[in-house]
């Protein structure tokens, strides 16, 4: 792609005789005419325009592109179009038609040609790093910066957080809004080649997903996406950001495009399209709850679900507690999944009646976390209401209640591979079956051995503070930094008091 690359200090252009040195190294390589592929910044514009000058009085065959792919301003009276990531499209096909044999005046003629059909547009989440100084603006946690450069100059435009979608497809308004004096021409049918382009700061994951987006918002205005390249290309220091390239094509270009290359940062093109196959979107109903009781549906177990309800607050609630307790054992992430499986269980809860017998709500409960909540802990509450819920079939009086405690934790310690005292949610779950047991007797009393079991739940899971964790999240960290209890053994107690506090209450 190129045969030389000249650098300056970090976010400052390169000194004439830097650029010079390029230069007469180049040709004394043998090359027969030098292109200077120069982005539209003051600095260089000088400092390369000095170099060609005295290149060409050192008779060396010199010429300059200057590349302005920038697509924030509206107007032209502002510092003018900044050369952003599409000048690597530009060293890559300039450096095919130099492969190929073309001459350096036509090579000039064919890129100039191309500079008007490409565009470019950043948009990030923070300001970029620069070694040894403070950032040059700052956004707040649920701002976007539209429109900057790639050297932490400001952007010409702050928004409010939005998504993936709804980012890009403003991005791509501005970049093609026909009253935008530096827009791209796009229109229906266009062939275009884009760059998603990593600003510094972005993982993989999120660079992809504003991919699709770009993917999608184009094809759905009916643009044709050639290719797609995706990755690094221009950086602007660990900038939480992206940009994204538009650059107008032929086959002519595409070949160049696809022709080989040496450089080993160059990726294979992609070629994405979601036309054919249309993305399904489910659309989240805003605010279900607000939709009022469906007179149809009226509960049929008003107390279970009170219960549920119980324990999906509750779960929410220490949402951040158990991250906290997790965080110091684990990998921080015990409240997020206890709410994911809270909000997964309203969701059922607002979208039919329960079940009317208690084994067939625990299997449908076991379904739901299995599918919705993932980690360990949702295969260990799935497995635990499966069995609980065989255990439920025949029986559901107290006794049984029992009994399907029993049988839900034998079934975690089958799969699970912990047992009590090893400091996970089963020292909970098992100080509350013991007294459960008393559920067996006749004439047991629900709710004083509910209440005992709880208690005891709460005093086991406090406990796990002084265990040494034998399984689970904890069992990798030294038993010196476990100071805290175990963020499963609280859940776990957690819900065993809610199920207490919902039967306590008056279903209305
Ligand atoms: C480069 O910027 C200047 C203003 O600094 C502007 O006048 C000029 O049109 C720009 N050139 C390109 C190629 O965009
Ligand atoms: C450029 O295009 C955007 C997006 O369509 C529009 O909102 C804006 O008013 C235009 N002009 C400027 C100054 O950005």
């Amino acid at each position: 792609m190129l045969t030389a690359v000249v650098a300056g200090l970090v976010f400052t252009s390169p000194a004439v005789g830097s650029i010079l040195t390029a230069i007469r190294t180049v040709k004394q390589a043998g090359a027969v005419g030098t292109l200077l592929i120069v982005k539209n910044y003051t600095g260089d514009r000088l400092n390369f325009g000095l170099a060609l000058e005295q290149a060409q009085t050192e008779g060396i065959s010199v010429q300059m592109v200057i590349i302005g792919d920038d697509t924030a301003f509206a107007t032209k009276k502002k510092a003018g179009r900044r050369g952003l990531c599409g000048t690597v499209l530009i060293h890559k096909m300039a450096g095919a038609l130099a492969e190929a044999g073309v001459g350096l005046n036509e090579i000039v003629h064919r890129i100039s040609a191309v500079l008007g059909a490409m565009g470019t547009l950043g948009i990030s989440l923070s300001p970029c790093s620069v070694p040894g100084s403070r950032p040059t603006f700052q956004l707040a946690d649920d701002e976007l910066e539209l429109g900057l450069g790639i050297h932490g100059e400001a952007g010409v435009h702050r928004m409010r957080m939005a998504s993936a979608d709804q980012i890009v497809n403003l991005m791509l308004d501005h970049m093609t809004n026909p009253s935008n004096a530096s827009r791209v021409h796009l229109r229906p049918g266009s062939s275009v080649v884009l760059v998603v382009n990593n600003l510094g700061g972005l993982s993989y994951l999120e660079l992809n997903i504003v991919a699709g987006s770009a993917v999608h918002c184009l094809e759905s205005r009916g643009i044709h996406i050639a290719r797609t390249f995706v990755g690094s290309f221009m950086t602007a220091l660990e900038m939480a950001g992206v940009s994204l390239t538009l650059l107008l094509v032929d086959e002519e270009l595409l070949t160049l495009l696809d022709s080989d290359t040496t450089a080993v940062a160059w990726p294979k093109p992609i070629r994405m399209s979601v036309t054919g196959h249309k993305r399904q979107r489910a659309v989240p109903k805003e605010n279900p709850k607000e939709e009022g009781p469906d007179p149809a549906r009226v509960p049929t177990s008003p107390h279970m679900r009170l219960v549920l309800e119980c324990v999906c607050s509750k779960m929410l609630s220490l949402q951040e507690q158990l991250n906290e307790l997790d965080r110091a054992a684990g990998d921080g992430d015990c409240g997020n999944t206890h709410a994911q499986a809270a909000i997964a269980i309203q969701n059922w809860l607002d979208a039919r009646p329960l079940p009317e017998r208690p084994y067939q709500l625990f299997s449908s409960l076991a379904t739901l976390l299995l599918e919705k909540m993932g980690g360990s802990s949702g295969a260990l509450y799935g497995l635990f209401l499966t069995a609980a819920a065989q255990s439920l079939r025949t029986d559901d009086d107290l006794a049984a209640w029992s009994l399907a405690v029993d049988a839900g934790i034998n079934a975690m310690m089958l799969y699970g591979g912990a047992a009590p005292g090893d400091r996970t949610m089963l020292d909970s779950l098992c100080a509350a079956a013991k007294e459960l047991k008393a559920l067996k007797k006749p004439k047991a009393n629900l709710m004083q051995v509910l209440d005992k079991a709880v208690q005891e739940a709460e005093a086991a899971a406090e406990s796990t503070k002084n265990m040494e964790a034998a399984a689970g999240r904890a069992s990798y960290i030294s038993s010196a930094r476990l100071e805290q209890p175990d963020p499963g053994a609280v859940a776990a107690a957690a819900i065993l008091r809610a199920v207490l506090e919902g039967l306590q209450a008056k279903p209305e």
